[in-house]
């Protein structure tokens, strides 16, 4: 099978790929995505079969490692790689990508609501990591909607930058006024900070943004919204039918 049997949906800004993607990226091209941004399977964390695939932990990475390089080599030579995951599993990504790019920084972002037994902290927080393939990569720096203290000079923002740590992001709960489309939907916003931040929509070239586990579309309807390309890749087709509908809408609900 070639790239064109796996479409699943297609519109001006991108295509959706349903299946694995470990079998599409090996199909892709080298360098030829400009921002790789992903949230891939945790390991044991959600109880859903896509979360449940590996015997053992140690599986889970030999997998991991094996979609990381493919994603790897089809990212440009100027490109970033964004992929997000909970704080103990960062730690061997972190090891694995090291090898391969160059390490920007570590993201985390405090979530609302928090979650573990009575007998640890509680966990609120999910961790994104930052890389590059080369000190020639693209990044524009990105404001909150906090005011600056003091603001005097004139000629910088009236408001604070985003730092490493993200507390002004409302999160996808069932409770929210957000809708909820995948247990572990990402909050578009939060997406679109870092797509602004690094890849670009200059009508000359508008960057092209790789997300493997597309879940319920959440970058690609962020980069659609932005001016961006995008490829994205699905193993279930429950959640390509989310993501196709979600790309489908005018102005998303
Ligand atoms: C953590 S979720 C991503 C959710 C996404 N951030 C969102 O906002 O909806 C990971 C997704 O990867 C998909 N997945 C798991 N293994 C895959 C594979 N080998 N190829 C493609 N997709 C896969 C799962 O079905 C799941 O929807």
């Amino acid at each position: 099978m070639n790239l064109k049997d796996y479409e699943y949906y297609k519109d001006n800004h991108g295509v959706l790929y349903h299946g694995d993607c470990l079998e599409l990226l090996k199909q892709m091209p080298d360098k030829s995505v400009d921002l790789v941004l992903t949230d891939p399977p945790y390991y044991k964390i959600v109880n859903e079969k896509w979360d449940n695939q590996w015997e053992t932990e140690e599986d889970y990475y030999i997998w991991s490692e094996k979609w990381l390089k493919e994603a790897v080599r089809v990212l440009s030579q100027n490109g970033s790689f964004y992929v997000w995951n909970g704080i103990d599993r960062i730690v061997r990504y972190k090891q694995i990508l090291d090898k391969l790019l160059i390490y920007k920084n570590l993201i985390t972002v405090k979530t609302r609501k928090g979650f573990g037994t009575q007998k640890n902290w509680m966990f609120c927080r999910e961790e994104c990591l930052f890389y590059v393939k080369s000190e020639e990569y693209y990044f524009q720096p990105q404001y909150t909607k906090e005011k600056r203290a003091g603001n005097s000079d004139k000629f910088k923002s009236e408001f604070t930058r985003a730092t490493n740590v993200w507390h002004d992001m409302r999160h996808c709960y069932k409770d929210s006024n957000k809708r909820k489309f995948h247990p572990t939907e990402k909050p578009v916003e939060m997406i679109g900070r870092i797509l602004q931040a690094s890849s670009n929509n200059y009508h000359t070239k508008k960057d092209l943004i790789l997300d493997p586990f597309a879940g319920s579309g959440t970058t690609l309807r962020a980069a659609k919204d932005l001016g961006r390309k995008y490829i994205g890749v699905e193993i279930e087709e429950r959640y390509c039918k989310i993501a196709a509908d979600r790309l489908k809408q005018e102005v998303l609900f």
